[in-house]
C-alpha cells in the first residue's frame, strides 16, 4: 500500500491512500475509518448500518462505546467523514438525521483540454494534458477523499467554453470519460461534461437550431451514447450566446426553446440540463449609457419562467455582474418561481486575488444566502479552485475555500466563522491563540480586500483580461459594459428608478433598501447610486474621505496580516508558501492603495484631511 507523500490540507488523519479497488462508498468508509479511528478516539468502535437505498443522508448514534452510522450510498460515506472531521476537531458528533440543502452540490472545473485552466491559480489541469485525458488515478481518488468529506456530489470537468477537443468528451472521448466516472462513483460524486451548442454542425448537418428536426435527432441520439458509457453521469453543462459562444439566439430561438431541446434528449436518462444565465451584450459600445449589464439575465429569463422542462436547472451568477469582490445579490433568483434554479459561485479567485491575496469567501457566501432567502434555489454550483499543484489549491489557504463551499452547500446556515474554525483546526495543529489569530485573519480578509480593491461597490477596476492588479479605467472604454463613469465631481451610476432602472428588477423589500444613497449599505452605495465626491456618509465622512480611508485602511490590515502569518506556528512548506505569497499581496495592496487614491484625487483635486500621501 502506498502513502501519500503530501498531508491533504483538512485530512491530516488521512495518510494512506485509497486503493482502486473500491467499489462503493461503504467499502471506503470502513478502509477511512479503519485508518483514523485509531489516532482519533482508540477506545471507541464504528459500526455501519448500510441501507440498501441511495441517499445522502445519514445519521450517527452513540451507544455506549460504540458509534453507529446508518445510511444508505453515499450517506455511509458522508457519516464517516463527518464522524472522523468532529473527532478529529473535538467537536460533538451531528445529532439526528442529517441530509443536504441542497441536493445537486456541483462544482464546475473550467479545465481545458490542452491542460490549461480557465481562470486556474494552481498549477495545470488535474484530467487533461495535450489534448486528451492525462490524470493519476491515485490523485483522482484523493481528490474524490477531499469532494466526498465535505459532501460535494457532481463534478463538471471542463471549461464551459467547450473548444476542440473537449468537444469529444461526449463523442469519441466517452471510453476514458467513462473510466473516470468509475473512479468518482464510490466517492458519490457523479460527473458532468460542459457540451458546445453547435455540436451538430461537424456532423454534416447545416445548422444548431433547437427547433430543427435533425438536430434534435442527433442530440437524442448522442446522449443515449453518452449514457450507455456512463449511465449515472449527472447531465450537460451549457454556456450560449454568451462571451462568443453558440447558442439559439443565432436561430432566433429564446432560452426556453434552446435548452429545452437538449433536456428532452436528456431525459429518458435522468440527465439535468444545467444551462448558465450568464447572458450579457459583450458588445456594447461605452458611450451608450442606457443599456447597462447587470440588468441582462434578468430580461433574457425572468419572462420565460415556467416554460422550461423540469430537468432544466438555470444556473445564476450569485450577483449580477460576474463574480466581483461585493455585488447586491442576483434578482434573476427572485424572479423564477416555477423554474428550478442553481446559484453560482467562484472559488477560482478570478476578481479577488488569484489565490495570491487571501480571500475566504464563507463570510460572502452567508450574505448572499440571507439576502437570498431559504427557499429560492434548489441547486448550487461553484468554479473550483484546484489544480495539478501538490497542495490542490495553490495557496494553502485557499483550501479553506474549498473546505468551506462544502460545508455551506450542505448547510448554508452555518455561521462562517464556524466553517472556517473547522477547518483551521482540522489542518493545523496549533495552540488556542494562533488558532484564533488564523480565524481572524481568514475571517477579514475579505473585507480587507474589499476595502483596497473595491470602492463601495465598484467593481472592474483591475487589469483587463487577467484581472490580477489595478486599473482603474482598463475597462472603462472597453465593450464589456463594465463602466464606474468617475469624473470631476461624482462617480457611480444611477441605477435606481430615474437611472437604469436596475433596481425595478428587485423584489419591493431590496428596492426600499437600496432605493436612496441613505439607506444603502455603504459597501453598496456606487453600485446603485451615482454619488458627488462631497457626498456626506452617516458618519460624517465625505465621500472621497471615505474611498482614501478604506484604501489605506486596507493596506495597513494587510500589513497586519503579513505580522499575523509570520508568527503562525504553521507546518514549514504552508508557511513558506503562505509568506511567499504574502510578499505579493503585500506589493498587490500597496498597488491598489496608491493607484485607486490617485485616480480620485487626480478627478477630484480633494486632499486627504488626514494628509497622507497620494501620489
Ligand atoms: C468571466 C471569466 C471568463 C469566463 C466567464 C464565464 O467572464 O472572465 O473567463 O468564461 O466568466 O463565467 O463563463
Amino acid at each position: 500500500m502506498t502513502t501519500t507523500t503530501k498531508r491533504l490540507s483538512w485530512l491530516p488523519f488521512l495518510t494512506e491512500d485509497i486503493p482502486a479497488e473500491y467499489t462503493s462508498s461503504a467499502q471506503i468508509a470502513r478502509f477511512e475509518l479503519n485508518q483514523a479511528m485509531n489516532k482519533l478516539a482508540a477506545d471507541k468502535k464504528v459500526e455501519l448500518n448500510v441501507l440498501p437505498v441511495q441517499s445522502d443522508d445519514y445519521t450517527i448514534e452513540q451507544q455506549g462505546d460504540t458509534l453507529c452510522i446508518t445510511a444508505g450510498e453515499p450517506g455511509i460515506l458522508y457519516g464517516a467523514y463527518a464522524l472522523m472531521m468532529n473527532l478529529a476537531a473535538g467537536r460533538p458528533l451531528p445529532e439526528g438525521s442529517q441530509q443536504p440543502r441542497y441536493a445537486l452540490r456541483m462544482l464546475n472545473c473550467w479545465d481545458n483540454a490542452d491542460g490549461s485552466i480557465e481562470r486556474g491559480y494552481s498549477g495545470r489541469s488535474l484530467f487533461f494534458e495535450g489534448g486528451k485525458f492525462d490524470y493519476d488515478p491515485k490523485r483522482m481518488r484523493q481528490l474524490g477523499r477531499l469532494l466526498a468529506s465535505v459532501g460535494l456530489n457532481v463534478m463538471c470537468i471542463n471549461n464551459v467554453n467547450v473548444r476542440y477537443p473537449a468537444d469529444q468528451l461526449i463523442e469519441s472521448w466517452l471510453p476514458e470519460l467513462a473510466e473516470l466516472a468509475a473512479i468518482y462513483r464510490p466517492f458519490g460524486v457523479k460527473l458532468m461534461v460542459s457540451i458546445d451548442y453547435s455540436a451538430p454542425m461537424r456532423h454534416g448537418i447545416p445548422t444548431a437550431d433547437p427547433l430543427d428536426e435533425q438536430v434534435q435527432a442527433w442530440w437524442k441520439q448522442q446522449a443515449a451514447k453518452v449514457y450507455e458509457a456512463v449511465p449515472d453521469l449527472a447531465g450537460f453543462l451549457v454556456k450560449a450566446d454568451s462571451e462568443h459562444r453558440p447558442g439559439p439566439f443565432t436561430y432566433g430561438r429564446n432560452h426556453a426553446e434552446g435548452a429545452n431541446m437538449l433536456a428532452r434528449a436528456l431525459k429518458p436518462f435522468g440527465g439535468k440540463l444545467v444551462w448558465r444565465c450568464f447572458v450579457y451584450n459583450c458588445q456594447q459600445d461605452w458611450r451608450d449609457r442606457k443599456t447597462d449589464r447587470p440588468m441582462a439575465a434578468y430580461e433574457h429569463y425572468a419572462y420565460l419562467d415556467g416554460q422550461f422542462e423540469d430537468n432544466v436547472i438555470l444556473q445564476v451568477k450569485n450577483g449580477p455582474f460576474d463574480f466581483q469582490v461585493r455585488e447586491p445579490v442576483s434578482p434573476l433568483l427572485f424572479a423564477m418561481p416555477k423554474t428550478d434554479l442553481a446559484i453560482e459561485f467562484q472559488l477560482a479567485q478570478e476578481y479577488t486575488g488569484q489565490q495570491i491575496d487571501i480571500f475566504t469567501m464563507a463570510p460572502m457566501w452567508k450574505e448572499v444566502y440571507d439576502d437570498m432567502g431559504a427557499d429560492k434555489v434548489m441547486s448550487i454550483a461553484a468554479v473550483t479552485n484546484f489544480g495539478r499543484d501538490e497542495n490542490y489549491t495553490g495557496h494553502p489557504f485557499a483550501a479553506a475555500n474549498l473546505f468551506g463551499y462544502g460545508l455551506f452547500a450542505w448547510n448554508p446556515e452555518l455561521p462562517p466563522e464556524a466553517i472556517v474554525r473547522m477547518w483551521v483546526c482540522l489542518t493545523y495543529a496549533m495552540d488556542q491563540l494562533s488558532q484564533d489569530a488564523l480565524v481572524d485573519l481568514l475571517m477579514g480578509s475579505r473585507r480587507t480586500y474589499e476595502k483596497y480593491t473595491a470602492p463601495l461597490g465598484l467593481g472592474w477596476m483591475v487589469s483587463p483580461n487577467h484581472h490580477y492588479g489595478p486599473s482603474p479605467s482598463g475597462y472603462e472604454y472597453q465593450a464589456w459594459g463594465t463602466y464606474h463613469k468617475a469624473s470631476r465631481d461624482a462617480v457611480g451610476i444611477d441605477r435606481t428608478a430615474s437611472g437604469t432602472g436596475y433596481l425595478m428588477q428587485y423584489p419591493e423589500r431590496f428596492q426600499q433598501l437600496y432605493g436612496t444613497p441613505e439607506s444603502c449599505p455603504d459597501v453598496l452605495k456606487l453600485f446603485f447610486h451615482r454619488l458627488r465626491y462631497d457626498y456626506v456618509m452617516a458618519d460624517g465622512r465625505t465621500l472621497i474621505q471615505r474611498i482614501y480611508d478604506d484604501h489605506f485602511e486596507g493596506l495597513e490590515e494587510t500589513r497586519a496580516m503579513a505580522e499575523t502569518l509570520k508568527a503562525l506556528p504553521l507546518p514549514e512548506a504552508d508557511k513558506a508558501e503562505a509568506l511567499e505569497r504574502m510578499e505579493r499581496q503585500l506589493v498587490n495592496a500597496r498597488e491598489w492603495c496608491d493607484i485607486i487614491n490617485n485616480f480620485f484625487y487626480g478627478y477630484s483635486g480633494v486632499e486627504d484631511a488626514h494628509g497622507r500621501k497620494i501620489y
